[in-house]
């Protein structure tokens, strides 16, 4: 029984990829609130930084590790960095230059590669790295941030979609492996975040902001805070029982059954 929610995650190591930025930035913060060390993963060490520098700011503890997950070798040398993980949020799966937003039909392999070498084969490398001391010390939260273009499907985003749905079905597998050893995988599903570009064109349209919130029964798109809180939980030893699921974050946007 969880008795000081303040610190339900103290004493458990994290480690969010891509949380330089964004959901990422977001549910490292909230790890870190809830009493988690956090290791904070980008691409940039700035942005680790800073983030570890506002985690320290609010009395946390965290640290920054420069890799790309797509890289195997930089995996490895993450994984030689940070030494076993109780948590692992694989988060980073929007690519440096950003989503194709195209019909299939207009796109070819140098569109699909980078997109499913982060959102598939970077999830698969950075959970290889990393599960092996979950099982050894027989607990382990394994949380894929993943997408209603996975779940649902998208015009215009459909490998970036494909690749999403198939990290969930990795962790749904995966999940029936490893139940029994005390580690959990499971997803969550976003829907459109009111973050980066899309921000900004809101910012210079307001009208496009007020038309794609339409179609959110909550009336309004996600804010990159949103996905945290349901994240820590699925992190913590309250959600032990719960495994090999998909959990939409989207205001409505696609219900699960
Ligand atoms: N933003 C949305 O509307 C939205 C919607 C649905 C799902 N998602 C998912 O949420 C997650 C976070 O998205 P976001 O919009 O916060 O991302 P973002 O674009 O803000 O990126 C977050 C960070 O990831 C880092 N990153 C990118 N590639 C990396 C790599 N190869 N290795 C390490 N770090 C890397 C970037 O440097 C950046 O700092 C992604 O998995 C994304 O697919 C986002």
């Amino acid at each position: 029984m969880i008795r000081d929610w303040s610190r339900f995650i103290g004493g458990r190591v994290a480690l969010v990829t891509g949380a330089g930025a964004g959901v990422g930035r977001a549910i490292a913060l909230q790890l870190a609130r809830a009493g988690a060390a956090v290791w904070v993963n980008d691409l940039h060490a700035e942005r680790a930084e800073k983030v570890c520098a506002e985690i320290g700011e609010e009395g946390g503890e965290a640290r920054p590790v420069v890799a790309d997950v797509c890289d195997r070798e930089a995996v490895v040398r993450m994984h030689t960095e940070t030494g076993p993980l109780d948590i692992l949020v694989n988060n980073a799966g929007i690519p440096p230059e950003g989503i194709t937003v195209k019909p299939f039909v207009e796109t070819g392999p140098e569109d699909w590669d980078p997109l499913i070498r982060l959102n598939l084969a970077a999830v698969l490398g950075v959970t290889r790295a990393y599960l092996p001391g979950m099982i050894e010390r027989r607990w382990g939260r394994i949380l894929t941030v993943t997408s209603d273009a996975g779940r649902r499907g998208e015009r215009k985003q459909v490998v970036y979609g494909a690749a999403k749905a198939a990290a969930m079905g990795f962790s749904r597998g995966l999940a029936a492996e490893v139940g029994r050893h005390g580690v959990t995988v499971n997803c969550i599903a976003l829907g459109t975040m009111r973050h980066g570009a899309l921000a900004e064109a809101i910012e210079r349209h307001p009208e496009l902001g007020a038309r794609l919130a339409r179609a959110y029964p909550v009336g309004r798109l996600g804010e990159v805070e949103d996905p945290a809180p349901l994240a820590v939980l699925l992190c913590s030893d309250a959600a032990s029982w719960i495994t090999g699921q998909v959990y939409p974050v989207d205001g409505g946007y696609f219900p699960a059954l």
